[in-house]
């Protein structure tokens, strides 16, 4: 199903790219996938596109509820369109109310390397996410005794929801 030489092509670069330019990509490689052939038993998956020395892209299936939880990238950047379903996106914000946004089938956006957010996928929701530089590692984020806490991750690891965080959030007038 991966063409892994027309991916390839896609994403020879001689640099590092802007958030902007991780989403145009995320763009182009959702033409090159059939959705109709995708494996849509068990809860859903990431698959690596491509990876090289400025950016690496995934597709995520997610069939099942999936709640990232509050992480960074590691300085890396990210692209992401979604090909179908719903997810959402929100910053991580103090002394604010809530930034949620909602991205549907045929949109895009994209987020600095600087920043922290969460991401949730609605059951079928399925999302080409590209990075840049690829990713060395993940910082996940919760509340531990009231204090912010980061412990890092490897980039092949799934990021872990951060429900104590959430909630405090959540309380926010
Ligand atoms: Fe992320």
């Amino acid at each position: 199903m991966i063409d892994a030489a027309r991916f390839e092509a896609l994403s020879v670069s001689d640099r590092d790219l802007a958030p902007e330019e991780c989403a145009a990509l995320a763009r182009s490689a959702a033409e090159l996938i059939d959705t109709a052939a995708l494996d849509r038993e068990g809860e859903g998956s990431f698959e690596l596109l491509w990876r090289t020395d400025h950016s690496e892209a995934w597709l995520n299936t997610w069939w099942d509820p999936r709640d990232t939880g509050f992480h960074d990238h590691g300085g890396s950047c990210v692209g992401v369109h979604v090909l179908e379903g719903h997810v959402r996106n929100e910053p991580l914000v103090v002394g604010g109310p809530r930034r949620i946004t909602e991205y549907r089938a045929g949109e895009s956006f994209s987020f600095p390397g600087t920043g922290i957010h969460r991401m949730e996928h609605e059951p079928g929701a399925v999302t080409i996410h590209v990075y840049s530089p690829p990713i060395r590692a993940i910082g996940h984020y919760e509340l531990v005794g009231g204090e912010l806490r980061r412990h890092s991750g490897p980039p092949s690891e799934a990021s872990p929801p951060s429900p104590t965080l959430s909630a405090v959030l959540a309380d926010e007038p």
